[in-house]
C-alpha cells in the first residue's frame, strides 16, 4: 500500500482553510489522518472533508507529533508561533500566511513554476505566495523563459475573500443593506465596499506602497530568482466575492508578439487561454475563474506604445489557485519525494 500522511489543516473554519479540505478531498490527496485545527471558539464543531466531518480541535493545546504534513492559513502571526513548533515536532509546512515568504532559507513555491524549490527547506517550511503574485507567476513564468522580463505593470482588481470570511459577510451584508436604502458602517475595510472600488490592499509602509502592492515586488523576484525585473503595482479592491483579476502590462527583453504568447500560453501548465475579440470571450471572475482551478488569460495585445510591450488581462480563483489549491500542489511534492 503507498504511503499514508497525516495532514493537519490549520485555520480550517476559515476561508482558504475550508477549500483546501475540499481539495485534498477532490484530488484524492493521500490522507491517513486529517487533523482540523482551529481557535478555541471553534473547538468541538465540525468541518466537512470529503463526504465526512471532522471535529475541529484547539490549535493551542495540541500535541503536532505524528503531523508530517501542516497546511497553515490562519494568519501571520498563528503562523510565527506554532509553523516552528509543528516543523520542529517533524512536520512539513506548508504556510499560507506571509510569515516567513521573505526569508532567504524559506522557499516560497509556484508548483507550475519552481517546484523543485520545495525540495530545499532547512527549516522544514514552505511558503505559499500571495494570491495576487501567484496567478500573476503562473501566466508569466513561460513568458519569461521564452523572452525574458524587464519590467512588469499590473494593476489588479481583487476580491473581498482574500480578505476572509469577514470580508465576504460585509460584501454580503453592505449589498443586502444598500439595496433597502439602509446605511452601511464599514468594520473590516476602511471604507464602503458593496458598489465601491477601494486603492488599498493591507497595509501602507514608508514608500506609499501597500503591503499587498510590495508582495508583487518582491515575491515576483524572488520565485523568478531574479532581482533585476522591475516591478510596479497598484492593488485595488472590488466588490467581487470570488476571483481576483489583473491587467497586466510587461515589457520583455526580446520581442515577443501577442500571436506567439497567445500560442505559448495556450500550451503553459495551469493556464487556459480565453481570448476571443467577441462579448464575453474573455475571462472573468463570475464566469471562468470562481469554483475552478486554471489560471485564465485573455485579451492578450500588443503594446502600441512600446515595441516589447504585452498586454495580459490575468484571472484566477484566489482561494483556489491563489492559496489552497497551490497549497495542496505542494503538499503533493512533498509526498512524491523520494
Ligand atoms: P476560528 O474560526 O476558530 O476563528 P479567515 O481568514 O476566513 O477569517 O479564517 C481564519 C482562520 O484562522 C479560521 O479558521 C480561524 O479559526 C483561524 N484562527 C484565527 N485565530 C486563531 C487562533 N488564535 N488559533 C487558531 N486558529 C485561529
Amino acid at each position: 500500500m503507498s504511503k499514508q500522511f497525516k495532514v493537519a489543516v490549520v485555520g480550517a473554519t476559515g476561508a482558504v482553510g475550508e477549500v483546501m479540505l475540499s481539495i485534498l478531498a477532490e484530488r484524492k490527496f493521500p490522507v491517513g489522518e486529517l487533523v482540523a485545527l482551529a481557535s478555541e471558539r471553534s473547538a468541538g464543531g465540525k468541518v466537512k472533508f470529503g463526504n465526512r466531518e471532522v471535529v475541529v480541535q484547539d490549535l493551542a493545546t495540541f500535541d503536532p507529533t505524528g503531523i508530517d504534513i501542516a497546511l497553515f492559513s490562519a494568519g501571520g502571526s498563528i503562523s510565527k508561533e506554532y509553523a516552528p513548533k509543528f516543523a520542529a515536532a517533524g512536520a512539513v509546512v506548508i504556510d499560507n500566511s506571509s510569515a516567513f515568504r521573505y526569508d532567504d532559507d524559506i522557499p516560497l513555491v509556484v508548483s507550475e513554476v519552481n517546484p523543485e524549490a520545495a525540495r530545499h527547506r532547512p527549516r522544514g517550511i514552505i511558503a505559499n505566495p500571495n494570491c495576487s503574485t501567484m496567478q500573476l507567476m503562473v501566466a508569466l513564468a513561460p513568458i519569461y523563459r521564452k523572452a525574458g522580463i524587464e519590467r512588469i505593470n499590473i494593476a489588479t482588481y481583487q476580491s473581498v475573500s482574500g480578505t476572509g470570511r469577514k470580508a465576504l459577510e460585509e460584501l454580503g451584508r453592505q449589498t443586502a443593506a444598500l439595496l433597502n436604502f439602509q446605511a452601511v458602517e464599514p468594520a473590516v475595510y476602511p471604507v464602503q465596499i458593496a458598489f465601491n472600488v477601494i486603492p488599498h490592499g493591507g497595509d501602507f509602509t514608508d514608500n506609499g506602497y501597500t503591503t499587498e502592492e510590495m508582495k508583487l515586488v518582491w515575491e515576483t523576484r524572488k520565485i523568478l530568482g531574479d532581482e533585476a525585473i522591475r516591478v510596479n503595482a497598484t492593488v485595488v479592491r472590488v466588490p467581487v466575492f470570488y476571483g481576483h483579476s489583473e491587467a497586466v502590462n510587461i515589457e520583455t527583453r526580446d520581442k515577443l508578439s501577442a500571436v506567439d504568447a497567445r500560442a505559448l500560453l495556450e500550451t503553459a501548465p495551469g493556464v487556459e487561454v480565453v481570448d476571443d475579440p467577441v462579448g464575453g470571450g474573455y475571462p472573468t471572475p463570475v464566469t471562468h475563474a470562481s469554483g475552478s482551478d486554471p489560471v485564465y488569460v485573455g485579451r492578450i495585445r500588443d503594446d502600441l506604445s512600446h515595441p516589447h510591450g504585452l498586454n495580459l488581462w490575468v484571472v484566477s480563483d484566489n482561494i483556489r489557485k491563489g492559496a489552497a489549491l497551490n497549497a495542496v500542489q505542494i503538499a503533493e511534492l512533498v509526498a512524491g519525494e523520494d
